[in-house]
């Protein structure tokens, strides 16, 4: 012992030294690794198996995160369908979508005063629904963007920062790639006590641009692990047969 003690200093400093180092160079990479897995790459099985409920299906066949994006965009970007959803489609469905949210507000899930986001709009004929029913302060994302009503976002990785919206809804979940990143993307932009709406399929499966199949709305709320689940209901919302509704708990 007494022999040992003046050398202690002198070994403890470079140990020390390199702990500290290799604790900072774990934290970096720890740092960089979601970015990377969102944009460039698909999701290892591994990650994929330990996110996702059993009653939750990803569609094989995407070979990419671009193969994904290619397929959505096909059919949104297509000039014809704009053309269409612009026009002859629109008051038709902004009339079924102010039904919805009306019922929305009697139910007091949502508000004149609720900042509102919807999930996929497209050319944002649930946000003029929005607006229609009193709630001004409403914008849309999509892959591709639809001014004014229409920001350009992807609901994998949300424009926005933290704890934004008191109000999102979404009748695109079964295109999420990622799904336990578009909730988690949800939870990170609503307020606490926030509402999320969410009209999904589950009788049967949905259309072949759709890149998951859901089977009950016990696996939503799996995935919802910062809220709780407040209603589900059947509706009759263009091919979807369930209306979920979960709050954000608060902290
Ligand atoms: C079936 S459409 C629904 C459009 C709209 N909600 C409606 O009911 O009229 C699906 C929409 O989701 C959009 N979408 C698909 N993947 C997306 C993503 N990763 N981020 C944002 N929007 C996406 C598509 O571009 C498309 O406009
Ligand atoms: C996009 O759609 C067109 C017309 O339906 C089709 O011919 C083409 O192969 C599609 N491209 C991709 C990348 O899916
Ligand atoms: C909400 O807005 C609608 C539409 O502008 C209006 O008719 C209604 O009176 C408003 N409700 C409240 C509680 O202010
Ligand atoms: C919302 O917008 C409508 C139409 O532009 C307007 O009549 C109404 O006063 C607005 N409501 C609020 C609370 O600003």
């Amino acid at each position: 012992m007494r022999i040992d003690l003046p050398k202690l200093p002198l070994l403890l400093k470079p140990f020390f030294f390199s702990l500290f180092l290799s604790l900072f160079v774990l934290a970096f990479l720890s740092l960089q690794t979601p970015r990377r897995s969102l944009n460039k790459t698909t999701t290892p099985e591994k990650e994929k198996d330990e996110k996702l409920p059993s009653d939750l299906k990803i569609r094989p066949g995407y070979s990419s995160y671009d193969a994904y994006l290619q397929r959505q965009l096909n059919k949104t970007l297509n000039p014809k369908l704009r053309e269409i959803w612009t026009t002859r489609d629109w008051n038709r469905k902004v009339n079924v979508f102010s039904k919805f949210f009306e019922n929305l507000k009697q139910r007091e899930y949502l508000f004149n005063g609720s900042k509102s986001l919807s999930i996929g709009a497209r050319v944002g004929q649930e946000v003029a629904a929005l607006k229609r029913v009193g709630v001004n302060d409403s914008v849309g994302i999509d892959l591709v963007p639809y001014p004014p009503l229409v920001l350009k976002g992807d609901f994998h990785n949300q424009p926005f920062g933290d704890e934004i919206f008191d109000f999102e809804f979404s009748n695109v979940f079964d295109h999420a790639l990622y799904p336990w990143k578009f909730v988690g993307e949800i939870e990170r932009t609503l307020k606490d006590g926030g509402i999320c709406v969410l009209h999904v399929l589950l009788s049967k499966r949905a259309d072949k641009y759709s890149a998951n199949d859901l089977y009950s709305v016990k696996a939503l709320e799996k995935l919802f692990k910062k809220s709780e689940l407040i209603e589900v209901r059947s509706i009759d919302g263009f091919g979807l047969d369930t209306e979920v509704v979960f709050r954000k708990k608060k902290r």
